[in-house]
């Protein structure tokens, strides 16, 4: 965008105009006129430096300055303001889509410190202004969410607003009180303070804004490009029960106005130990009081080496003067207070080239169209493609083949295009075309209406064979050790396996014939195969890849059914009864299990010896509680083994045979000699079924246990 030669230019104009900030106020009409020019210019080119190349070639400080003086002039000859005046950007982020409330103090924001050397500055500045010698700062993390306001009034939650303008913010009290992390009472009256407003953050932690995207992207829904949109955009739904699903935390860092004024706590330090004690979520654990800058550049730089093991997104940190009562000697900027500045992390974005745009086939034959870029150093990691999501994304950004684009990656969320250089366009740019056939079997694609990707629906698809295979295969549902991705190719392109019941048919002359494998190594991977067959339910369903079933779902689907069978025969209106299932998902269940193809893939695995029912079983109550039941002869209600489930369901231990340590002999119908003799010559109390089902039925609903045994039974035969 600017030439070396231009970005000197810009730079020298940036010095001369700093230097001549006084007269510029002072400029006649003639002057302002050429001034304004000039100082829109330098503005332009620090946006620029600042927004897109994320490296800023002068303070906050200094900007702010310029930003100022072109106010001043436009202020003074009103004639003079153009549209394209970077004064007349709106910063105000308010839609109308809330009301709007008046913050307690107006919500600033920091200046930033990008260097060791503007820190110092900075410590220099508030000495000279304070007039002491020695300043202690309180220096804490700098999170990357959305800037929240909080009212406490005689100790209840009143009122949360967003950041808005920075004067007005948006009520969205009703959206905060879902946030379990603020507390809606808070005993500030045990520190004589009637009315509070607190600063803080609402954030989502890096795990949970994973899961989130990859939620919305198994819906079809376009992913968040990072934790800080991911933030923003659920604290501002319109349905508080909405806001209510995202995993959202807010955190407090700062005290901001408190009534009566006397009762404001002395430092930085205690007034966050106080909201801590208050029942708040604070950052006073990641906090250190430093006693001089070099402690406090120390700090910041531990933070930055290890910022990626932190839980949440954090982009450097905030050194905040520790000692409160010296905020009014040091004041205020129209844009930061005087007292706190943030020392921002390395970037990590840059500008590189899209150069092509390649589509590739998702295991649920979803098309997904991936970027190649011009390898670029991001951070310290090299990108070179970028997920480019769905045809929406790349409409809505106006994306092409050609185009510059500013690459962001955050901690270790992908790598996402965070911006396209339009202005930097040369026109030889070229439009991403869509393909109509699969790139991998060749059939039509579809779309379904409700949905925003493309597909290919045929179930013999190559590619969505071998990603079946591999997420069957993976960590979080099978987890198959030695089970790579090339293996797995390898094992389809051979024929040798063609679904995931086909595995555990696999004997070691068949591996033997991959290349790389020896006998000891074939051995592991038949014997981790056979292994696999013991996992628990949730992660055969998950392993399945039914279409928009995640981890999360199979887990809460296991809940509720004992096998897959029972999930597979569960009617729609059912699947959708469970919390956290909709149509689409249920739909999607019921549509995997209606094919034939996919079922018959089920039975290979029962013949196999997988296990397709659930065996860990789940405490619901305490009530056997150490007691222990071993059962004899047929019951009624249900199988031994599953009368045993219910007992350690109901917390108390279920063994097959009887010792002194048995509570409970429960006898069924034709029960065995051994067990009832030994029960006698132990002492051990032996019961009926009857008297069992007696104690277990105020936990365990009997007659749908018999009915569903029934059915069990059935479908056995
Ligand atoms: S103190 C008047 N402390 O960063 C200054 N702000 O870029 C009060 N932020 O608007 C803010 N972490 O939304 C403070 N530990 C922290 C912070 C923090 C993140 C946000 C805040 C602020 C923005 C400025």
């Amino acid at each position: 965008m600017y030439t070396p030669e231009q970005e000197k230019q810009l730079q020298e104009k940036t010095r001369e105009l700093l230097s001549k900030l006084d007269q510029i106020k002072q400029a006649s009409r003639q002057e302002a006129e050429k001034l304004v020019k000039e100082l829109r210019d330098v503005i332009r080119y620090h946006d620029y430096k600042y927004y897109v190349q994320a490296s800023p070639v002068i303070t906050d400080y200094d900007y702010d300055r310029l930003f100022r003086a072109l106010k001043e002039l436009e202020r003074k000859y009103p004639d003079l303001i153009t549209p394209d005046s970077p004064t007349q950007r709106v910063a105000s982020e308010i839609t109308g889509e809330f009301p709007t409330v008046k913050h307690y103090t107006p919500m600033l924001s920091l200046d930033n410190a990008y260097t060791e050397e503007e820190l110092r500055e900075f410590d220099r500045r508030v000495k000279q202004l304070t007039g002491l010698e020695r300043v202690e700062y309180a220096v804490e993390p700098k999170l990357d969410g959305a800037g929240i306001a909080l009212v406490y009034k005689d100790d209840l939650f009143v009122r949360g607003a967003t950041r808005g303008d920075g004067i007005y913010g948006e009520d969205i009290t009703q959206n905060l009180k879902t946030i379990r992390t603020i507390p809606l009472r808070a005993e500030f009256s045990r520190y004589g303070i009637n009315l509070a407003e607190i600063r803080g953050e609402v954030v989502i932690s890096k795990e949970e804004f994973k899961k989130l995207n990859q939620e919305r992207i198994e819906q079809g829904l376009p992913p968040f490009a990072n934790p800080r949109n991911a933030a923003a955009g659920s604290i501002r739904q319109k349905d508080p029960k909405e806001v209510a699903k995202r995993k959202l935390e807010a955190i407090v860092y700062q005290l901001s106005y408190v009534e009566p004024p006397e009762k404001d706590p002395e430092t930085h330090y205690e007034s966050i130990k106080m909201l801590d004690s208050l029942g708040f979520k604070t950052l006073l654990k990641d906090m250190k009081v430093c006693k001089d800058i070099d402690e406090v550049i120390e700090y910041c730089k531990e933070w930055e080496e290890k910022r990626d093991q932190y839980p949440y997104e954090i982009d450097g940190m905030v050194v905040k003067v520790n000692n409160r009562r010296l905020y009014p000697k040091l004041g205020y900027t129209s844009h930061h207070p005087r007292w706190a500045i943030a020392y921002k992390f390395k970037p990590r974005r840059a500008v590189t080239v899209l150069e092509d745009v390649v589509f590739q086939v998702g295991r649920t034959g979803t098309i997904t169209p991936v970027g190649k870029l011009k390898p670029v150093q991001v951070g310290g990691v090299t990108v070179s493609s970028v997920s480019l999501f769905n045809e929406d994304f790349i409409k809505e950004k106006d994306i092409r083949i050609g185009d510059k684009v500013v690459v962001e990656r955050a901690g270790d969320v992908i790598p996402y295009i965070a911006q396209v250089l339009k202005e930097e366009r040369t026109g030889e740019e070229k439009p991403i075309e869509f393909p109509k056939e699969c790139p991998s079997c060749g059939s039509k694609l579809v779309k379904l209406p409700d949905e925003v990707a493309y597909r290919c629906i045929n179930i013999a698809c190559p590619a969505q064979a071998v990603l079946r295979l591999k997420h069957w295969a993976s960590r979080e549902a099978m987890d198959i050790r030695g089970l790579g991705d090339a293996t797995v190719k390898l094992l389809y392109e051979k024929g040798l396996v063609k679904d995931v019941g086909d595995l555990y048919y696999l004997k070691p002359a068949d591996i033997l014939r991959l290349p790389g494998f020896g006998e000891k190594s074939a051995m592991n991977l038949i014997k981790a195969i056979q292994e696999s067959k013991k996992r628990p339910l949730d992660r055969v369903i998950y392993g399945l890849g039914i279409r928009y079933v995640g981890s999360t779902t199979a887990k809460k689907l296991a809940q509720v059914v004992n096998s897959v069978w029972e999930l597979k025969d569960m009617p729609l209106e059912k699947l959708m009864k469970i919390e956290g299932i909709g149509y689409k998902v249920a739909r999607s269940i019921k549509e995997f299990f209606s094919r034939e193809e996919n079922i018959n893939v089920l039975k290979k695995l029962q013949e196999a010896g997988v296990q397709l029912v659930k065996k860990a079983v789940e405490k619901i109550s305490d009530v056997l509680k150490g007691k222990t039941f071993v059962f004899t002869g047929t019951l009624d209600c249900c199988p031994r083994e599953k009368a045993g489930e219910i007992v350690e369901m109901l917390g108390g231990k279920f063994s097959n045979t009887v010792t002194s340590k048995t509570d409970y002999l429960v006898v069924g119908k034709e029960p065995g000699r051994t067990k009832l003799q030994k029960a006698q010559k132990l002492g051990v109390k032996t019961i009926t079924e009857e008297e069992f089902l007696n104690m277990i039925k105020d936990h365990v609903d009997i007659e749908k246990l018999k009915k569903e045994e029934k059915k069990e039974e059935k479908k056995l035969f």
